[in-house]
């Protein structure tokens, strides 16, 4: 069975409720207050070669950076803090950051933040560091059980 869940084809774990066309309207907010999960991102478009996810924050997520790529955070709702070595970041809802490629970075959200991520497809979202935190890009597609 070939499915599509967020504009990405999925050949299986194709969950009924999850089953989206790719021309679909999507609303990040919706499918944030979704999310159960701290740090889990969940993948909701594809943009050539990078990604649109959204995922629901709180507390610290890990110091990181990506060599290649830049990271786009914008904040959906509540407030995110990114520390990086040289300075730190505050974001409320609206509000949005780029952390360049290199950049070493701790996202931080002292109460719970609904953030949109926008990172190429082979970002790791935390770096080459491996946490408790870490998500496969198989689970952020949303086809991981
Ligand atoms: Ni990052």
């Amino acid at each position: 069975m070939i499915a599509k869940i967020s504009g990405l084809r999925q050949t299986e774990h194709a969950n009924d409720h999850e089953e989206r066309q790719m021309n679909d309207v999507v609303s990040p907010s919706a499918v944030a207050e979704k999310l159960t999960d701290h740090w889990s991102p969940r993948v909701i478009a594809e943009v050539d070669n990078s990604y649109v996810k959204v995922a629901k924050v709180k507390g610290v997520l890990t110091w990181h950076s990506h060599d290649g790529e830049d990271e786009l955070f914008f904040v959906l709702k509540g407030t995110l803090r990114i520390e990086m070595e040289d300075r730190d970041v505050t974001l409320n809802a609206g509000e949005l950051f780029v952390v360049p490629k290199g950049v070493r970075h701790n996202p931080v959200a002292d109460h719970e933040c609904h953030i949109l991520l926008f990172e190429r497809k082979s970002t790791a979202h935390t770096g080459n560091v491996v946490t408790d935190k870490t998500r496969s890009i198989e689970e952020q597609l949303g086809s991981a059980r």
